[in-house]
């Protein structure tokens, strides 16, 4: 008797801290900031940039062919205003033009900028150069510690595409993620820069202002992408990237719907029920809808389905410590997704766009599904669990399945999905997998436009007896050989007959150490491919 009452107690404590601490981080003090602390102004100027106030101008200048020294008209112009220092300065730093080394010259009075940063942008023949080349300068003009910047953009070279890229590497340079930077932490060492102006006579204002406005919006969905990707697992549980995804629907004037467990189940959705279920924040797809005004609509209908894996222990095939020290990225295709969605009014994409995001917590607990077990995706195809950590397949599949029955003509995936893709392309470049060659083509020509690295690989056929199901249709895992495609070929049974495609983004999603305008953690990968893909129009 006693003993059972000591139980019945236990439960009743267990019950009652239950609901004093409710699932998911509610609890736990909310230290996001509303807003950035120095929202950064972006504005272009028809005026000469030489003629601004400001900390520091940045000035891009080609690289000299053949050895020749680097010049433009605006540099030469420059140098008359410092009596010819500058050609000295440049020559004792052997700048060569080449992007990625900028020069920081203090202008000691003589101009209206107090520094100059002379920024190589290669050829200058293409935007990746330019983004280079600007991405340095403005870190170093942080670094300087700058308030106020002036973008010059390249002499005879002073395209609207030219300032995109000048802004969209700026701003992505100068991300960092201090959300919990506490009074212990020594903080960063410079502050942000509160103002950037683009300043060039030759490019007509409205083009200007429209260029930059793209720029922002780029810049924008990248930075929440990179956002959601950084922020801790305990933060960040699937209930709470649906709170941030219907915040995102309503800034942004999207649809927001919700599937949660109970729908789940009556669409038959066991492969996210089944790696969700161990979680105490419940697995869910969160499905946006952009619906382009009428005015510009192509017609088109398409769909973004992304793997939201809030945190990947690998659940009973259990990671090793080590192994799932990053598992907190292991959204970033869901994040991707989301990004991509807040942009698409700003950037006024003329197709309507489902954003499907299937988030789930891969945990363990007496309810968590095993490996054995076997589960019933929502096309009635069945899956053989090998492992428990081969669970954003099947989060997708099920997500796959969904988005082809809401009228959509082709599907894009993004999944930080394999280690092994990350053994084959190594940690820049994601793998592309896709049924449709003109679907590739357009998305390897978005790729290569924003200067994320794609490669396609095969969806080899013959593979697909490596996941031939032993007890039911399939299985989740196909051996270590060719990692990467056997995971693609378990998707392609959940595309409906759709031209899909599937961007395995498990090495280019994050970073362990800074570079261009990808500072350390998460890349935000993807997000501006899939905007390029989705602003570029279809036939
Ligand atoms: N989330 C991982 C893949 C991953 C690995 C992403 C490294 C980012 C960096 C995925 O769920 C996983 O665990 N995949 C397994 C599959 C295997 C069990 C068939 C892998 O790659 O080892
Ligand atoms: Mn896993
Ligand atoms: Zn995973």
């Amino acid at each position: 008797m006693i003993e059972a009452r000591g139980c019945d107690m236990i439960r009743r404590w267990v019950a009652s801290e239950a609901t004093a601490f409710p699932a998911g981080p509610a609890w736990l003090p909310d230290r996001r900031k509303p807003e950035r602390d120095h929202p950064m102004q972006i504005t272009f100027q028809p005026t000469h940039p030489g003629t601004l106030s400001v900390d520091a101008l940045i000035v891009p200048i080609v690289g000299g062919r053949d050895g020749a020294a680097p010049s433009s008209p605006l540099l030469g112009e420059l140098d008359g205003q410092l009596d010819g220092v500058l050609a000295g300065l440049l020559s004792d730093a052997r700048f060569t033009g080449a992007s990625g080394r900028p020069l920081v010259v203090a202008t000691l009075g003589r101009l209206p900028a107090r520094r100059l940063i002379l920024t190589g942008i290669g050829e200058g023949d293409s935007d990746e150069s330019l983004r280079l080349g600007y991405a340095a300068a403005a870190s170093a003009a942080r670094e300087a510690g700058a308030v106020s910047i002036a973008i010059a953009l390249p002499d005879g070279h002073a395209t609207p595409s030219a300032a995109t890229a000048a802004i969209e590497a700026s701003c992505l340079a100068l991300y960092r993620f201090t959300t919990y930077y506490g009074t212990a932490h020594k903080g960063p060492d410079a502050a942000d820069p509160e103002t950037i102006t683009v300043a060039d006579p030759a490019l007509d204002p409205t083009a200007g202002q429209a260029a930059l406005d793209l720029a922002a919006a780029i810049v924008t969905g990248t930075t929440l992408a990179r956002d959601l990707v950084n922020e801790p697992a305990n933060v960040l549980d699937p209930g709470a990237m649906a709170v941030r995804a219907a915040q995102v629907a309503e800034a942004s004037g999207l649809e927001y719907i919700e599937i949660g467990v109970t729908q789940l189940a009556e669409l038959g959705a066991g492969a996210i029920l089944a790696v969700g279920r161990g979680s105490r924040s419940e697995p869910r797809l969160i499905h946006l809808i952009y619906r382009p005004p009428e005015g510009i609509a192509s017609g088109r209908r398409i769909g973004l389905v992304g793997k939201t894996i809030t945190f990947d222990t690998g659940g009973y095939s259990i990671k090793t410590g080590e192994g799932m020290l990053d598992m907190k990225i292991d959204m970033a295709g869901g994040a991707a997704v989301l990004g991509t969605m807040s942009a698409l009014t700003a950037i006024g994409c003329p197709h309507e766009v489902h954003g499907v995001i299937c988030a789930a917590e891969n945990m363990i607990s007496g309810d968590a599904f095993r490996p054995g077990d076997v589960l019933t995706a929502m096309n009635g195809v069945t899956i053989e669990i090998l492992s428990t950590d081969a669970e954003g397949r099947l989060v997708l599949a099920d997500g796959l399945v969904y988005t082809s029955r809401q009228g959509v003509e082709e599907m894009i995936d993004l999944a930080t999905l394999t280690g092994a893709a990350v053994v084959a392309l190594g940690n820049t470049t994601a793998a592309v997998f896709s049924s449709d060659d003109a679907l590739w083509g357009r998305i390897d020509a978005a790729g290569q436009a924003t200067g994320e690295d794609l490669w396609r690989m095969p969806l080899t056929p013959s593979m697909n007896e490596q996941i031939r199901g032993d007890v039911a249709d399939i299985k989740n895992t196909g051996g270590r050989p060719g990692g990467a495609i056997s995971a693609a070929l378990l998707l392609e049974r959940f595309r409906e007959g759709l031209p899909w495609a599937h961007l395995d983004i498990a090495g280019p999603a994050y970073t362990k150490s800074a570079k261009g305008y990808l500072p350390r953690g998460a890349t935000g990968f993807g997000v501006r491919t899939l905007l390029s893909y989705l602003s570029a129009p279809t036939d």
